[in-house]
């Protein structure tokens, strides 16, 4: 089968395609052949160990010291089940599913799970390319709004709106029935309210922090702002939601809490089955739906990861693996 592999941390053309043997899966596992996958910022920060000040140590623990403990990285995926392991009772040959793969895999032409990870089964009206897309982004954003205590009626901003989180977070915030203002450039301020967000400000020549405005819930994705910056943006026990921290970040956070009713909320997403199967639900009913600014195919893993290394990617990055 065709795959990315990658042996060493680096640049984005650190990546090789070669023809490996497909893999063998153990009575627990699914075996996928890939439609789509994804190209999310969290992989492409892990591929080049670009992470917050003082996380290298944990990055390289979690996911090799030297070089690449998983050869083939990517997280989301969705595809078709061609075989399945002795004791897996939840899934049959033929299923449509998507889901992610902590332990990545889905750079690759098939790729193995564990059928009691976080995969689901699409639903009808889902195309590859929206499964593969819907699980970072949304995922992160629903776990960083809910832990938030996002409800009716707050008014949110949401600051890299028109990322992968940013733009699920839009979605998701106006579905939680809060008032939404996105920051974007002004060339993304139309995809921006489409998702539904009330207003817009742009960062390039408006600053949040100097309008009269306040929010119940300030949520940085990208880990531009800082919580002294906007605490006076925030109502009297307001939140100041960080999703990209470092470890000197995570130690003033720690005090910071103690001494302000403002607080500073962060943390490492979480990713279920349940969750999966509410943002299913959520698309079924046409509720929500992954913005996707570019595919790539598998031959331009490269191109794809320079795209979203930049920094101003739009949306998701999906790899297109098969027809
Ligand atoms: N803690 C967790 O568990 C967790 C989970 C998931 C993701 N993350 C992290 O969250 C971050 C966001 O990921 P993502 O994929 O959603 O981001 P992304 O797609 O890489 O975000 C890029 C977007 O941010 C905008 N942007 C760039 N600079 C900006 C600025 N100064 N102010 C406002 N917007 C700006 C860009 O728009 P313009 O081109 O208009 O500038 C672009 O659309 C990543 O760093 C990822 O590692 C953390």
């Amino acid at each position: 089968m065709k795959a990315v592999i990658i042996n060493s941390y680096g640049d984005a053309d650190v990546f090789q395609i070669q023809d490996i043997s497909k893999t063998k899966i153990s009575i627990d596992e699914v075996l996928i052949e890939v439609k789509s996958g994804s190209v999310t910022s969290g992989e492409a920060r892990i591929r080049a160990i670009n992470v917050p000040e003082g996380m290298s140590f944990f990055v390289r623990l979690m996911f090799g010291f030297k070089k690449p403990k998983y050869s083939i990285l990517g997280s989301e995926f969705s595809g078709i089940i061609t075989e399945t392991g002795a004791d897996v009772t939840e899934f049959n040959v033929g299923d449509k599913v998507f889901g992610y793969s902590s332990k990545s895999g889905a750079n690759a032409e098939f790729m193995k799970i564990k059928a009691d990870n976080v995969i689901v089964k699409m639903s009808n009206n889902m195309s590859f390319e929206d499964a593969a897309s819907i699980p970072f982004g949304f995922g992160a954003a629903h776990y960083f709004l809910t832990k938030a205590g996002v409800k009716s009626g707050d008014k949110v901003l949401i600051n890299g709106a028109s990322g992968s989180v940013g733009t699920a977070a839009v979605q998701l915030a106006k579905i939680f029935g809060a008032e939404v203002t996105g920051i974007s450039t002004k060339k993304n301020h139309e995809l921006i309210s489409t998702l539904g967000a009330d207003f817009v400000i742009d960062y390039k020549s408006e600053d949040f922090t100097k309008l009269e405005k306040k929010y119940d819930v300030i949520l940085d994705t990208i880990g531009k702002l800082n919580f002294s910056d906007s605490k006076d943006s925030l109502v009297e026990k307001g939140k100041f939601v960080q999703m990209v921290g470092g470890l000197p970040f995570y130690l003033r956070m720690f005090i910071s809490n103690i001494f302000n009713s403002k607080k500073i909320v962060s943390g490492v997403s979480n990713d279920t089955k349940e969750k999966l199967d509410y943002l299913k639900d959520l698309y079924e009913r046409k509720m929500i739906k992954p913005v996707i600014s570019k595919i790539y195919s598998l031959d331009e893993i490269v191109r794809a990861h320079e795209y979203v290394d930049s920094g101003h990617k739009i949306g998701n990055v999906v790899l297109k693996i098969s027809e």
